[in-house]
This record gives C-alpha cells, structure tokens and sequence, in this order.
C-alpha cells in the first residue's frame, strides 16, 4: 500500500497520519472514522492555488461535493479558495460557516427557485447557468429582488474524459449544459444578453472526473474559447471568464498514474493564453474546479474487524463495521482501494481476503481479493485516499449512523463531525396519531 501525505509508520508498527498513532485514534474516536491529514488537504490547496493564480489571472474554485463540513469551509477559506456549491444544503453550509459569498459559485442543472432564492439573498459570486429554464427563473427573480445576477453559462463541449481515455464525441447526450453542436449554446449566450438582470461573464464546462490525461483539458480550452470567438461575432459579447470544471484523478490502487496539480495549471494555462490569441480574445479569467484532487489524497477511514470468514478452498470474508454506506464507491463504481492494518504494519503480507462491509447487501464489499497480514476480530483496517466522495455521499441504510470525522495536524486530533446517535437516526421520525399505542391506565379502565 503507497503511504501518501503525511502516513508513516511507527515503532509500535502501527499505521500514524498527522504524527497521530491511527490506532489510539480507533480506541478514542471510535469506527469507523474518518480522518483527514489537515497538512496534505491544506498542501493540496496551495498547490493548485500557486499553480494557477501565481502565474495568470485565476481562481480555484474547492468543489464542495466532494467533502463538505463547516470546518472544512473554514480550511478551504484560510487556503484562499473560492468554493462551489452545488445545492442549498452546500450553499447553507457555507452561509453557517461564514465563508465569503463573493467566493462562491453556485452549481446544479435542477436549480430550485428557493435555492436560486438564496443564492441571490445571499449575494453569491456567481450562479454557473445550466440551461435556459433556469436563466428564465434567475431573471425573474433578480429583477423582483432588484438585483443583477453574475452567471457563466455552462456548456457541453462534445469531450467526454474518464481515467484512461476520452471521446470527442457524444457528449451531447448529457443532464447537464448546452450544447454547442445543437445550436442551444448560442441560444443561451443570446438569451443571457438579452435578460436585463443578468450580466453574462464567461463560459463553463466539465469534462469528466478521475482523469488521468491532460490533453481533453486543452482541447475543451479550445473548443470553448472558439465558441467564445463566435459568440463574439454574433453577438458582439466578449469572454471575461473561463472555467474549465475539476476533474483531476488521484492513485487509489496500484497502476493508478496521476498527473500533478502544477501538470494541470502547464497545459490549461498556456493552451487558454494561446487558443484566445488565435482566436483574437482578451486572455480570460481562469476558473479551475477541483475536488477529488485536494480532499481525495487527505483522507483514510478506520475501520474495525468484526466476522472473518473462511470457506474453504474459496475466500475468506473479512467483515469491518462499516462499508457502503460510509463509502458507496466501491458498491457504485466498482471503485478499487487499497487497505492496510493499522496495527500490523510491520507483519508480512500473506493471506488474500476479501473486506466486506456489514449492510444487508452482497454487494456492499469494499475491497476483493487484498493481501494481508493474518487477521483478527478488533483489528483496525486503514483506507487510504478516502477523502473525497465517501462522507459526502454516505447513507444511513440499514440505519446504520454515519462515522465520526476528525481533523489530525502535528499529532493533535479534533473532531470536526460527530458520529451520529440513535436518536439523530429518529430525529425526523413521525407516528400519526391515529398509529400511537393507546396506553391503557389503570385509571382510565
Ligand atoms: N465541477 C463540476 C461541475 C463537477 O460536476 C465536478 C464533479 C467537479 C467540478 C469536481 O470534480 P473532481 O475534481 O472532484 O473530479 N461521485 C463520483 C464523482 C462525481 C463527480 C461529479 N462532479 C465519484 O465518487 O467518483
């Protein structure tokens, strides 16, 4: 397993992230927990933010669906981020945690007219447009609260980009954006122009998320900015922005080669400088949308071992107290990790198992066919590159409640979520009246 951010091991053989020993921190906190190494995740950060701003006119955008907390806000703050938001739940989020408005953008191809409402009353930095419904409803409601709304319009470019390849074409056939090749694009730049309360700033796309290749990144600069280049010429409006999504892949298992954030910031900036020259456009703010890339890296999940078991000539189940529900990926996308015992780091490598979660769901493993050290029952099993996509999309199925989360720097651990209880599982729980037990007392007989 590849130790990343700051994992080392110590003496004890024990598995230690933010100098914190991951075994005392199973014992204090409990598991499953999630544990983000607040240096790699505040690391990350830096890295996009010098790669891009420090060399061109720039913002990196933290994109919140990948992990979200009121702490986390105040870290991707204090980092110089700005923040996207993709619901009212993410935007309340920020609003709690008192993280700058004029930072924000504001996502989602569904809009509500209350999460358009609050996003206007809140003053967001930018609303990214994704289809003409919603630049309809956007003008209304600006014009009713007399305010002028900053929109990107997000657009589909025809690139599709996943881990090891991308298409060029077929990417018409998407929930999100407009598309150039239909024509509905331009409806939306000219659409946009003509709405009173909505000033048009600039264009988005995304183009696919874990990606290990960095030419669709160019390739969508150019196609975006070309499109920018005829836009101008029906219109007369001009490009001030250009955000070309998130995306970045991260190394999950073996095999998995990601680009570095400085790679990222060498092609997209200068292929953005160089496709606005050809197509004779002042050089565009860039906006980049990173999430997997700077929560993925930062986090584990602690588990405990429970159930091992053996049939023979077969496999060997290793059944921990958690799984598809504090990380679906694996359930999802057949998404692939790597594991480690926490406290047997320095034991040999020799049985192959396979790690099952405890939810009522054959499918619910989270990692086939791994090799470990002999295993127990209360051993502590660590996943690494679990930051992104797991809390955030976490579920109480089989009513189990969703781990703890706690921050590790310089051997100091912090809560920063609280594992939910019994009663947060019934919290919202409602039984009719007309359902209530009729108590019968002594006195009512
Ligand atoms: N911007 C937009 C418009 C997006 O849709 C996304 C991710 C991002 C930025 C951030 O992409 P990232 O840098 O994190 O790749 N649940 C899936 C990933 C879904 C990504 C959705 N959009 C997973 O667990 O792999």
């Amino acid at each position: 397993m590849l130790l990343q951010g700051t994992m080392r091991v110590n003496d004890a053989g024990h598995l230690v992230i933010g100098d914190c020993d991951t075994v005392e921190l199973a014992r204090e906190f409990g598991t499953p927990l999630y544990v983000l190494d607040e240096q790699t995740f505040r690391a990350k950060c830096r890295a996009y933010y010098q790669a891009f701003t420090a060399k061109t006119n720039a913002d990196v955008i933290y994109a919140g669906k990948s992990l979200l907390t009121l702490a986390i806000c105040r870290l991707v703050e204090e980092e110089g981020l700005c923040l996207d938001v993709v619901s009212g739940g993410e935007l309340f989020t920020a609003i709690k945690a008192g993280f700058p408005m004029s930072r924000i953008y504001f996502h989602g191809n569904n809009k509500s007219v209350e999460e358009l409402l609050m996003g206007i009353e809140a003053g967001i930095h930018r609303f990214i447009v994704d289809n003409i419904r919603e630049l309809y409803l956007l003008q209304n409601l600006a014009s009713q609260k007399g305010r002028q709304v900053d929109i990107l319009l997000r657009l589909t470019p025809g690139i599709e980009a996943h881990t090891h390849d991308y298409i060029k074409t077929g990417q018409i056939d998407s929930k999100f954006g407009l598309a150039i090749a239909t024509g509905q694009a331009m409806e939306g730049v000219r659409e946009a122009l003509r709405l009173t309360n909505i000033r048009l700033r600039g264009l988005h796309c995304h183009i696919g998320s874990q990606i290990f290749e960095l030419e669709p990144y160019a390739d969508a600069a150019r196609i975006l900015l070309q499109f920018a280049r005829e836009a101008k010429d029906a219109t007369g409006w001009e490009i001030e922005e250009l955000n070309l999504g998130g995306g970045l892949g991260i190394y999950y298992a073996e095999g998995d080669r990601p680009p570095e954030i400085a790679d990222l910031a060498e092609t997209i900036i200068p292929a953005v400088h160089k496709y606005a020259r050809e197509f004779s456009l002042p050089v565009p703010k860039i906006l980049v949308e990173p999430g997997r890339s700077i929560a993925g890296p930062s986090g584990i999940t602690l588990y405990t071992v429970g159930t091992i078991k053996t049939i023979p000539g077969i496999r060997t189940y290793v059944s921990v107290d958690g799984g598809m529900t504090d990380n679906l990926r694996p359930a999802l996308y057949g998404a692939r990790y790597e594991a480690c015992v926490a406290n047997k780091m320095h034991m040999p490598s020799s049985h192959t198992v396979s790690l099952a979660g405890k939810c009522c769901e054959s499918g619910d493993m989270l990692i086939w066919d791994i090799i470990m050290p002999p295993l127990e029952p209360d051993d502590i099993i660590a996943v690494p590159s679990t930051g992104a996509y797991t809390y955030t999309m976490a579920s109480n199925y089989n009513r189990i409640p969703r781990p703890a989360m706690i921050t590790v720097l310089n051997g100091q651990a912090e809560l920063i979520l609280k594992r939910e209880s019994y009663d947060d599982l019934i919290r919202n729980d409602i039984i009719p009246e007309r359902l209530m037990r009729k108590v019968t007392t002594e006195a009512s007989k």
